[in-house]
This record gives C-alpha cells, structure tokens and sequence, in this order.
C-alpha cells in the first residue's frame, strides 16, 4: 500500500517546440513515497529540499491528486512525501515532475483506473496552479518517458516519438530563478508566417530525425525563432553557452522550459560530456554558480 517513485526532470519545448515537445531525463529528478490511508483526501505530509507549500491545495502534487480523486468520486485516501532535487523555477520541470509522480502512484495503488492520457490530464492541474497555463509539455514526458509531442490541447492527444539510441542531453542550470508565469508575460502573443513556417519546419524535422535516428536532422532542427530570441535575454551569456556547446560537439541546444536551464542533445555519452565541461567554463569564468547534469534520454 506504499509506493517509492522516480519522477524525472523533464526539457519542454526542445527549441522549436513550444508547448508541444519535452522530453524526459533518466537520471535528474525527485523522489516520492505515496502511501494510501484511512483517511479521504490527500495530504502531503513531508516536503524535503524546497521551500513549497505543504497545503494540499497550494502545492502542485496536491492538486493534481485531488484531480485524481474527484474523477472517482473522492472514496479514497492517500499521504505524500516530497523529496525534491529539482529547484522550482529552474526550467526543468519542477511542478512536473510532482504533479506525475503523484497521479502515477496514486493511480498504480489503486489497481490503474486510468489510462497515461488521463493522468496527463490530472497532472495538468498542478501545472495550471504552478503557472497559470495548462501546459502539457512537461507532464507528458514525465509520464511516457522519452520524447513526447502535444499534438493537441483540444482534445488532449499525445504521441510518444521514438529515442535515437546515443542520444544524450546535458543541462546546464545557472541558479537564477525564473518563474514560468513571468518567463510567458513576455511573449507575444502573434507570431508572423514567415517565423510559422520556419517553426513547423523545424518541429517536422526534429520529429522526423528523432524516428529515422539521423541525428544531424534533429541538429539542424533545434532552432527557435519564436521565443528564444525574447526569453534569452533573461538567461546570463546564453548565447555563448549555446555556441560553446556546439563548438565541443552538440548537435544543438536552447532554453530548457522557461528557462534559465539550458539544454543542449548530443550523439553518444563523451561528447554530452565534452558540452558539459564547455558549459561549466563558460559560467566558471564569469562567476556565476551553477549546476550541470549529463542524462541518457530513454
Ligand atoms: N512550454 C512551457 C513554457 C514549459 O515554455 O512556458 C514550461 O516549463
């Protein structure tokens, strides 16, 4: 009647995606006991390595459980611990991670009622609480695992896409926060054609290379002429990390989310490294703290 759970870091928007491509990493995320209980409702009972909200209906995991529990007519009940490795704010997909860790345990301890595009649904919720938009982008690679497309909202339709076998990320996290409501104030709200047809171009053949396995396609794929030019700015030197990597070896990069995280996807686990150590030198020689991490993506 307890379950322990991996709920995985996540990129969302992969450069040219916004909103509809994230994928999920293997070895970034946060840990969680779900456990069911006596007692209606859900309460999260331990939150270990974040300042966040213990109120069920202030925190993220909270309310996608609750989402859960209202679709089988809250009979049952269950407690959480929260133990968090990713940083709120740092554009790897914090809230997803425990928003799907919560509705996947609750949903495995009560003998699976509901199908993966149901819990992305649920977990949406905690999405919408921590940013104001019901985002899928993240919660539906923490939930399938590997690359994932919204193809869309309305209705909610979600397509696994297939992992080239070598592929890698490397993230680079300066610790600045950014919250994904601010990071998406300063968008605009139209797009011109000629940056349409650039964009779905490059989400056609980012998808495309990710299922032939050609991995200069997914290369040439990894830009964005939409929101990284806007949401950059509030990134320190990230052009030059952006370039740095592709100088050691990555087929290419962005903003991770909203950001600050920056990404970048290479062939095979030495380069992924390789453009780690270009990231660290670039944030190491101006001063600014950081964490870097290197995950095969499955
Ligand atoms: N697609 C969302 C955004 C992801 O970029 O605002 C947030 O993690």
């Amino acid at each position: 009647d307890e379950l322990k759970v991996f709920c995985p870091a996540t990129i969302a928007n992969i450069s040219c995606g916004f909103d509809v491509l994230g994928v999920a990493l293997d070895s970034v995320g946060d840990e969680m006991v779900v456990r069911k209980t006596k007692e209606k409702g859900i309460k999260i009972t331990k939150l270990i390595g974040q300042e966040l909200p213990l109120e069920t209906n202030k925190n993220v995991a909270g309310v996608a459980a609750v989402a859960l529990l209202d679709a089988i007519g809250y009979r049952e009940g269950f407690e959480i611990e929260i133990y968090k490795k990713i940083k709120a704010g740092s554009g790897i997909g914090s809230s997803a991670a425990s928003s799907t860790g919560a509705v996947w345990a609750i949903n495995e301890l009560l003998g699976k009622p509901f199908s993966s595009l149901d819990l992305v649904k649920f977990a949406m919720e905690g999405e919408y609480l921590a940013s104001g938009v019901h985002h899928a982008d993240n919660v539906a690679p923490a939930l399938y695992g590997g690359f994932t497309l919204v193809r869309s909202y309305e209705p909610l339709d979600v397509i696994k896409i297939n992992t080239p076998d070598k592929l890698y990320a490397t993230v680079i996290h300066p610790q600045i926060e950014i919250k994904t409501s601010d990071s998406r104030k300063i968008l605009k709200t139209s797009i011109t054609l000629k940056d349409g047809i650039k964009q779905w171009g490059n989400v056609g053949g980012l998808v495309a290379g990710l299922f032939i396995e050609d991995y200069e396609l997914i290369g040439r794929s990894l830009e964005d002429h939409i929101i990284e030019p806007i949401r950059s700015i509030l990134i320190p030197e990230f052009n030059k990390v952006k370039s740095e990597s592709i100088k050691a070896g990555a087929l290419g990069g962005g903003i991770s989310g909203s950001g600050p995280s920056i990404f970048a996807l290479s062939k095979g686990e030495n380069t992924a490294n390789d453009v780690a150590e270009a990231m660290r030198n670039v944030y190491k020689n101006i001063g600014i703290n950081f964490d870097v991490h290197v995950s095969k993506i499955n």
